[in-house]
C-alpha cells in the first residue's frame, strides 16, 4: 500500500491548481447547481484538495462525504471542508461500502492512476445504477519531459511509469493508462465524458517541487531495477537551476444524460 504526505500534497497542489481544466471544474461544479444543499463524495481526498479547488463553486451548504483511508489526512480535509464535512475513514477497495447513495457528485484528484481496471470498472457499474456524475482531475498520463535533456530520461521515465502501473493497494494499477480508460468506462456505460489536458508546467518558483519529483521519480525507477536512477536524480538535482519540466495529466468529467437518468 502506498501512502502519501500532507507535505507532499502541500507541495504539489499549487501546481494542481494551476494545472486543473477550469472549464471542467465549472461544469462539475454545476452539476450542484440549485440543489439544497448538495452531496459531493470526494475519493482519496487527502487533506482536502479538490475541496478547495471546487468548494467555492458549489452551494456553502454543499455537505462533503470525504473518504480516505489515512486518518491523518482526512482530519485536514475536515477542517477544509468546514461544518458539513462528513470523514469516512475507508479503505476504497471496497466499493459497495463506499458512500454514495445520494450524492450529486463524486470527485477524485490524483487517484485514478492509482486504480486497478478491475476497480474502475466497479466503480462505474456502481454510479451508473444512481446516473451519478463523476468529476475526476489530474490523472497522470505517461508524459514527462525534462528541460534541458539527460540522455537517461527517456530510460528512467519508461522504469517510473513501469512503476506506475504497479499495484499500489486496489490491484495493478492502470497507471498511465488510467484517464484513458476511464473515459471509455464512462462512455461505454451511458456518460457523456469529457476529457482536457492538465499539464504541471513547473519553471521557476517550482524548484522544491521539481527536486522532491526528481527524488519520487528516481526511487520508483530504482525499485524497477534501473541502475542508474540514483545518479539521474543527482544530475537532475544539482542543475535544478536550469531545469524546467512538465509532467502530463488528463481531467475528466463524466455526465449521465437526463434521460438514462431518469431511466435509472
Ligand atoms: C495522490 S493522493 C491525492 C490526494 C488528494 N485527492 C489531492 O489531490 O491532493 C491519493 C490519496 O488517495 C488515498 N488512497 C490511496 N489508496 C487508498 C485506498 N485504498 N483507500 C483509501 N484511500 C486511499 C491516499 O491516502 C491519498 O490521500
Amino acid at each position: 500500500m502506498m501512502s502519501f504526505t500532507a507535505d507532499w500534497l502541500a507541495l504539489r497542489e499549487p501546481a494542481d491548481a494551476a494545472a486543473r481544466d477550469g472549464d471542467l471544474l465549472a461544469r462539475a461544479a454545476r452539476l450542484c447547481a440549485g440543489e439544497a444543499a448538495p452531496v459531493i463524495v470526494d475519493l482519496g481526498c487527502g487533506t482536502g484538495a479538490t475541496v478547495r479547488a471546487l468548494g467555492p463553486l458549489v452551494p456553502q451548504d454543499a455537505c462533503w462525504r470525504l473518504v480516505d483511508n489515512d486518518n491523518r489526512l482526512l482530519v485536514a480535509a475536515c477542517a477544509a471542508a468546514g461544518e458539513r464535512a462528513e470523514p469516512y475513514c475507508r479503505d476504497l477497495a471496497d466499493i459497495e461500502a463506499l458512500p454514495l447513495a445520494g450524492a450529486h457528485l463524486v470527485t477524485a484528484s490524483a487517484l485514478l492512476d492509482l486504480v486497478s481496471g478491475g476497480w474502475l470498472a466497479r466503480l462505474v457499474g456502481r454510479l451508473a445504477r444512481a446516473g451519478t456524475g463523476f468529476y475526476a482531475a489530474l490523472s497522470y498520463d505517461g508524459l514527462m519531459e525534462w528541460m534541458p535533456p539527460d540522455p537517461e530520461d527517456g530510460e528512467v521515465i519508461a522504469a517510473f511509469n513501469a512503476h506506475q502501473a504497479t499495484d499500489k493497494g486496489l490491484g495493478p494499477a492502470l497507471g498511465p493508462a488510467a484517464g484513458g480508460a476511464a473515459a471509455e468506462s464512462f462512455a461505454a456505460a451511458g456518460y457523456t465524458v469529457e476529457t482536457r489536458r492538465s499539464p504541471w508546467r513547473l519553471e521557476d518558483g517550482a524548484g522544491a517541487l521539481r527536486a522532491e519529483l526528481a527524488a519520487g521519480v528516481g526511487r520508483a525507477a530504482g525499485e524497477m531495477g534501473h541502475a542508474g536512477a540514483g545518479d539521474w536524480v543527482r544530475r537532475r538535482r544539482a542543475g535544478d537551476a536550469a531545469t524546467r519540466c512538465i509532467v502530463g495529466h488528463l481531467d475528466m468529467l463524466a455526465t449521465m444524460p437526463a434521460l438514462h437518468r431518469e431511466a435509472a
